[in-house]
């Protein structure tokens, strides 16, 4: 498995990557309204806008494919972490957030944050997240409110 920075033409295979998972992953959750802001937020011109702002995006490469991708959005902001339903439970959601930890920890920050899906808490606390707050939803996008905490040197 490769992880490497996303680049602009990666955008298309991201944003199928994305709402597939959402489709399968978020569709109970979701309404038809939050489904849909979902789907307009995944656009590959708004990732292309975003990696070119200087969001940093990762993805893993398995087999010649984008199997998973992780998106850092302000420092350190946990915005996005999808594995392709197909290659699940093989450790691609851990590379990429070791990948991006070792970015975030070398400019300095001492937390990361993210709104984690329902399907996706237990990975989180795997990786060492912990909720800090209950479920919200906003728009008809629910999610949980979690933290990770750098090691203090
Ligand atoms: C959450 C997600 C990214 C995990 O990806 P993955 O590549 O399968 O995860 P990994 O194989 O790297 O597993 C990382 C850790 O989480 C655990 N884990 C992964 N999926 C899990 C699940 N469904 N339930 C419980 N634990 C899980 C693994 O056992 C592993 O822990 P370990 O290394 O201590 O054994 C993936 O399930 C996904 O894309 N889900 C749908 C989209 C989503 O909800 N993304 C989050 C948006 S906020």
């Amino acid at each position: 498995m490769l992880i490497r920075d996303a680049i602009e033409d990666d955008a298309q295979q991201i944003s199928d990557l994305l709402i597939d998972s959402a489709r399968v992953f978020f569709a109970d959750d979701f309404s038809k309204a939050g489904m849909a802001l979902f789907i307009d937020d995944c656009a590959p011109t708004t990732l292309q806008e975003r990696i070119r702002a200087g969001d940093r995006y990762y993805v893993a490469i398995v087999d010649d494919v984008i199997a998973g991708v992780c998106a850092i959005r302000r420092g350190n902001y946990l915005y996005s972490l999808f594995t392709d339903a197909e290659f699940h439970r093989r450790g691609v959601a851990r590379k990429l957030w070791e990948r991006a930890l070792r970015d975030i920890r070398e400019s300095g920050y001492e937390e990361v944050t993210v709104k984690a899906s329902n399907y996706a808490v237990p990975a989180y606390e795997r990786l060492g997240f912990v909720c800090t707050g209950p479920r919200e939803e906003e728009k008809g996008i629910v999610s949980n409110p979690m933290r990770y905490r750098l090691p203090v040197k």
